[in-house]
């Protein structure tokens, strides 16, 4: 038996959430697909006549939203209306870790999941799928199962997980050519039913044979497994750059040489100045998390260990700056080239650049940033969250600059902090002549240059070289 799904709504127009909805809407013209979110700015800004104006940049997302918009693919913060309508209901809302009570600080607030399962059950009248698109702990399903079975008014739920592997910055190739998609459901007759209806959607565009399907629970773990794997990559070659730095090794090389093992293999090597991103650090808390309640302590020491190199190599970089410029970088400019946490998103959930900028300004720095595509708003936004000093003093200490020649006219030093290929292409000898001699850069991304620069008279540091 197949189910042949006609409408789809999605909880949370979101970085996921919106990307995903809008590919599966261009596929499947036949398909009407609902995007609702509670924020009504943020859904006003998905239906921006001016396709360059949605509130997620992503290369592609654009011409996406463009072609289907309006033809089947809708915005809005009807949530209720969406959810009646629709046959396959995806939760793709923020799992963000809990600052509050027990597991404060490394378990996933579940609160706005089990918002929407609470939503789903009071006001659906027909049977509906139900899939988890948001990243959650292993067994979140049973507690969503649970609410909507013992709340609902006698309407038959499925649950199914359907992990998100998009990467930003690339999120529209990762959708239109996945490695592969996962799909997880209940072993009974109904929860394969339901797996098939949603695989069904998938093989309009993805290869069969790259449509994973298992059990519920090896879905929900796979996902943190997946980050897991690629953030602890990250701090691997990034604990062998502080090495590389004392013993005259050259990490790009390094990486390199091992990546062409192809038991190894050649992404994810770049040795940064820390990861982040929404999902790595929370994932992998979580994860801890998970294991320490199971009474799992090396499992969970284990991956912990993962983010405390990650916060060693930022905290690090940031030292780096003020031994260089003579021990101290009081009443210094330092600017800042990037905020995002990579380069092709105005995304900074968890960027290296906070933290840095934040140590930095406890020595008194005075900062300047300039990124391509993130605004002043979210900057100061970013840095009063983490309440280390006032706003005002935030506002008093950092300048947010629109063009990439002032923002470095007179600083002391240049820290390169996201990998936006246009910092390559910049004018390197008109910011040298403007800038406080000696002049230094911190390449954090080893995207520039260093024999170029260096001919220029600039003096160089790039992580995990001598
Ligand atoms: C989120 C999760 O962070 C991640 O774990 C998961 O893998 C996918 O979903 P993202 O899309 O990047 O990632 O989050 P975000 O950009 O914060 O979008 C979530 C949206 O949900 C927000 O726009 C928020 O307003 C909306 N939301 C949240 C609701 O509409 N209802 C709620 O109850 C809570
Ligand atoms: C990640 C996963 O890749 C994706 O599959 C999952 O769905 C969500 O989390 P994302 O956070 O968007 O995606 O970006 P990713 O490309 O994985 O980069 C994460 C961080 O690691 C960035 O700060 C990036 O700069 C850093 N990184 C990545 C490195 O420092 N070196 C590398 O070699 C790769």
């Amino acid at each position: 038996m197949t189910k042949n799904i006609t409408n789809i709504c999605c909880i949370g127009a979101g970085y996921v959430g919106g990307p995903t909805m809008s590919v599966i809407a261009q596929k499947c013209p036949d398909i009407k697909v609902t995007v609702v979110d509670l924020n009504e700015a943020r859904i006003a800004a998905w239906n921006d006549p001016n396709t360059s104006k949605i509130p997620i940049y992503e290369p592609g997302l654009d011409l996406v939203v463009a072609e289907a918009r309006g033809r089947n693919l809708f915005f809005s913060t009807d949530v209720d209306k969406a959810i009646e309508e629709a046959e396959m209901i995806f939760i793709s809302v923020n799992t963000p870790t809990k600052t509050y009570g027990s597991g404060k600080g490394m378990a996933a607030d579940l609160k706005y999941i089990e918002l929407c399962a609470r939503q789903i059950a009071r006001v659906a009248k027909t049977d509906k799928i139900v899939v988890e698109k948001s990243t959650l702990p292993v067994r979140t399903a049973e507690a969503v199962k649970n609410i909507l079975q013992n709340t609902g008014n006698n309407v038959n739920y499925q649950i199914l997980s359907n992990p998100e592997f998009l990467a930003e910055g690339t999120a529209i190739e990762d959708l239109f050519a996945p490695d592969r998609v996962l799909i997880g459901g209940d072993t009974t007759e109904e929860g394969q039913i339901a797996i098939q209806a949603l695989v069904n959607i998938y093989a309009r565009w993805v290869p069969q044979e790259r449509i994973l399907t298992t059990n519920l629970w090896s879905s929900e773990l796979s996902k943190l497994t997946a980050n897991a794997f690629l953030a602890q990559r990250v701090s691997s070659i990034n604990s062998l750059s502080e090495l590389c730095e004392h013993t005259g090794a050259n990490i790009s090389e390094v990486a390199r040489a091992i990546g062409t093992d192809s038991r190894i293999g050649p992404k994810f090597l770049k040795s940064s100045v820390g990861f982040g991103g929404s999902c790595f650090q929370k994932d992998i808390l979580n994860l801890v998390y998970i294991a320490r309640s199971y009474g799992l302590r090396e499992v969970a020491d284990y991956w912990e260990q993962v983010i405390i190199m990650n916060d060693h190599q930022k905290r690090r970089f940031a030292n780096k700056i003020v031994k260089t410029l003579y021990n101290t970088v009081s009443g210094k400019k330092i600017t800042f080239l990037g905020w995002a946490f990579k380069k092709d998103t105005n995304d900074t959930r968890e960027s290296a650049a906070i933290y840095i900028a934040d140590d930095l300004l406890n020595e008194q720095a005075g900062i300047a940033v300039f990124d391509p595509k993130v605004n002043e708003k979210q900057i100061y936004d970013d840095l009063n969250y983490l309440h280390t000093r006032s706003s005002d003093e935030n506002k008093q200490l950092l300048t947010v600059y629109t063009d990439p020649y002032e923002v470095c006219k007179d600083a002391h030093a240049i820290a390169v902090l996201t990998e936006w290929d246009e910092f390559k292409d910049y004018d390197w000898q008109r910011i040298y002549n403007d800038m406080k001699k000696p002049a230094f850069i911190f390449d954090g991304r080893s995207l520039l240059n260093v024999k170029e620069l260096e001919e220029i008279g600039f003096k160089v540091y790039t992580i995990g070289r001598e």
